[in-house]
């Protein structure tokens, strides 16, 4: 299976009228697991990379709330690069793959939700060590 068949774009449910727009987020319908954390990470530097890593059990999905930011993932071999730059829209990423995120705009508003809470143990940041872990991994996709 190709890396961007494992990832894909979530459309989230839009309601706007007259007063403006609201986006729908529902864990188990929208989002493809239940959510147990969320973050955002704002005020970030246009040249910050964050991320670095590969989370074990973690599945995240990513949405730029408010301005935009860029996510390359990668699987150790290939990589694509997604922008995130519509509130409406999220990117799922499923467990074991790298993630870098950057291009912060000044107004960027990165909200990830996530499958697990966190674990700083299943986390893995060292590149290499990741590949070598990717060689022997036997890809399961359960959405
Ligand atoms: P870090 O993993 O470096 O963030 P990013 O993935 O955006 O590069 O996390 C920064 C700090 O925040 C680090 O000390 C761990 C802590 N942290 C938590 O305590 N809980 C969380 O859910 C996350 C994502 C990070």
């Amino acid at each position: 299976m190709g890396l961007k068949e494992k990832c894909s774009i979530i459309n989230f449910e839009l309601h706007g009228d007259e007063r403006g727009q609201m986006v729908v987020i529902e864990g188990g319908k929208s989002i493809p697991f239940t959510i147990k954390r969320l973050f955002y990470i704002y005020g970030t530097d246009s040249d910050a990379v964050r991320g670095q890593h590969a989370n074990r059990n973690s599945e995240f999905v990513l949405v730029n709330v408010s301005g935009t930011s860029k996510v390359k993932v990668s699987d150790g071999k290939e990589s694509f690069v997604f922008e995130l730059n519509e509130p409406m829209k999220g990117l799922y990423v499923p467990k074991m793959l790298w993630k870098d995120m950057y291009d912060f705009s000044e107004d960027s508003v990165l909200l990830v939700l996530a499958n697990t809470h966190y674990d700083g143990t299943e986390y893995i940041r060292d590149f290499d060590e990741y590949k070598k872990i990717m060689n022997d991994y036997i890809y399961d996709k359960t959405v």
